[in-house]
């Protein structure tokens, strides 16, 4: 008997979508060699399943005959988007339908945010790990990325460390964690790259990049 092959379902958090998201091209980063090792995939956005039936009945279809679920989404004001909530909570109440036979999916998530440290996204990776605690799902644990999800050769690395684990049914290495925790650049560098950047978009705009500490509504916001 032919063996069905294995499948993984990847849920992109972000609002710029499958296409244009930081989260999406890491999460390709897995899918690319889970597909050379013949496994299928299919691909969700959160903020369209959470608008139509149809995707979230295809959403948990997928997720009921996948080995692996993969959440990658942006970290937003040191939290998960709304829409990641949302839908996080949506599959808890649907938690029954996701119940089957045989080992559970295992869940592995990979946050990114745009400061250069990637540990910025610990309590988010902490919020997708209690959800998972209630669910028929097994944590396999988060993959943190820094400075807006560049991906270096290190962070190439380490996604497919990860998925060569995922696809040997083995637990992530830890050094997906050495690889990806090494801040890109020094901090003081990023912050310093990114003020030239305010500066320059100042100066693209016609504006004075010396205003650009200017609190125009702060009188507004005192007065109630
Ligand atoms: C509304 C909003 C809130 C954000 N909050 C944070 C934050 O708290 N910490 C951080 O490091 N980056 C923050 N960022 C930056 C994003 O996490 C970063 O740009 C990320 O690379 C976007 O990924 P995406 O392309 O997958 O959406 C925020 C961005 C937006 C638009």
């Amino acid at each position: 008997m032919t063996k069905t092959p294995e499948h993984i379902t990847i849920l992109i958090g972000s609002p710029k979508g499958i296409e244009k998201s930081n989260s999406a091209r890491l999460a390709k980063g897995i899918t690319t060699v889970l597909e050379s090792a013949r496994w299928t995939s299919k691909w969700f956005h959160t903020h369209q399943v959470l608008r139509s039936d149809e995707s979230w009945d295809a959403l948990l279809s997928s997720m009921a005959r996948s080995d692996v679920i993969l959440l990658a989404a942006p970290l937003y004001v040191d939290s998960l988007p709304a829409p990641v909530i949302e839908t996080l909570y949506r599959l808890t109440q649907a938690k029954n339908a996701l119940h089957r036979d045989g080992p559970p999916p295992k869940m592995l998530a990979i946050l990114n945010c745009g400061f250069v440290e990637a540990q910025q996204n610990y309590t988010a990776q902490s919020m997708v790990r209690l959800f998972c605690e209630g669910m028929p799902f097994e944590w396999s644990g988060g993959i943190s990325i820094g400075a807006g999800g560049a991906i270096n050769k290190r962070i190439r690395s380490a996604l497919t460390l990860a998925a060569d684990a995922l696809r040997d049914d083995i637990l992530v290495p830890d050094a997906v964690d050495a690889l990806t925790g090494k801040p890109m650049m020094p901090p003081w560098l990023y912050v310093f790259g990114g003020n030239f950047m305010w500066k320059r978009q100042a100066k693209a705009n016609g504006l004075d990049a010396k205003r650009l500490g200017d609190r125009p509504y702060e009188d507004l916001s005192r007065r109630g």
